[in-house]
């Protein structure tokens, strides 16, 4: 799928296919050189980080695990509350490992701070987080991301893993939905 066959839904592409690319491979290469001479596990968040963490994977040089969580966060409408329910746990035991979680994007970073803070009392030898995407209200809280793609405007994002209403998460690109897809409102 691609920009012309999105109609009029899509607003604007915010980031392009290659830009996204050419990210994903500066972060492999700086993941790359920190992990060295380390086992990396990698810990990706359902199901919004699954392009970037298919990609990201491919772009390592160095071997890695890769893992999986779901998680939900409840909330009202499209902000998180912070509280976090596991909807699908780990399959590997990360004591001991050095974990890079990967997510798709920052927003009020509510689930983030409760997945690391859940994970660290596991005891990992190392826990790292790295973003594509941080919304401006990010700053707001104590998360200190180690690889971040792209600091993005406060709206609402689809593609490349992310979705409204489960669609668009297929789209190569990150970009901005048209107001009647959404019926109009932000949010
Ligand atoms: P918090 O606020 O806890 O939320 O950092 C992070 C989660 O909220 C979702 N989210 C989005 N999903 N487009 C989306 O498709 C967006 O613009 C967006 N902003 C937040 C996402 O699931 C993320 O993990
Ligand atoms: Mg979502």
């Amino acid at each position: 799928m691609d920009e012309k066959d999105l109609g009029s839904d899509l607003a604007k592409v915010l980031i392009p296919e290659d830009r996204l690319q050419a990210k994903v491979r500066e972060l492999a290469a700086q993941i790359d050189a920190d992990y060295a001479d380390k086992d990396l596990l990698l810990v990706g968040v359902l199901k919004g980080a699954a392009m970037v963490m298919a990609d990201l994977a491919r772009a390592l040089h160095s071997p890695a695990r890769m893992d999986w969580m779901a998680v939900s966060s409840y909330g009202s409408g499209t902000k998180s509350s912070g509280v976090v329910r596991i909807l699908k746990d780990l399959d590997t035991d990360i004591s001991g490992r050095h974990v890079l979680i990967v997510e798709d994007i920052i927003d009020s970073g509510l689930t983030l701070s409760w997945l690391a803070s859940n994970l660290r009392s596991r005891g990992p030898a190392s826990l790292e987080i790295c973003a594509l995407l941080r919304k401006p209200e990010a700053v707001r809280t104590e998360i200190e991301c180690r690889y971040l793609g792209f600091d993005i405007p406060n709206e609402f994002v689809v593609g490349y893993g992310l979705d409204y209403d489960e669609k668009y998460r297929n789209l190569p690109f990150v970009g901005t939905l048209a107001p009647h897809v959404y019926g109009g409102t932000t949010g």
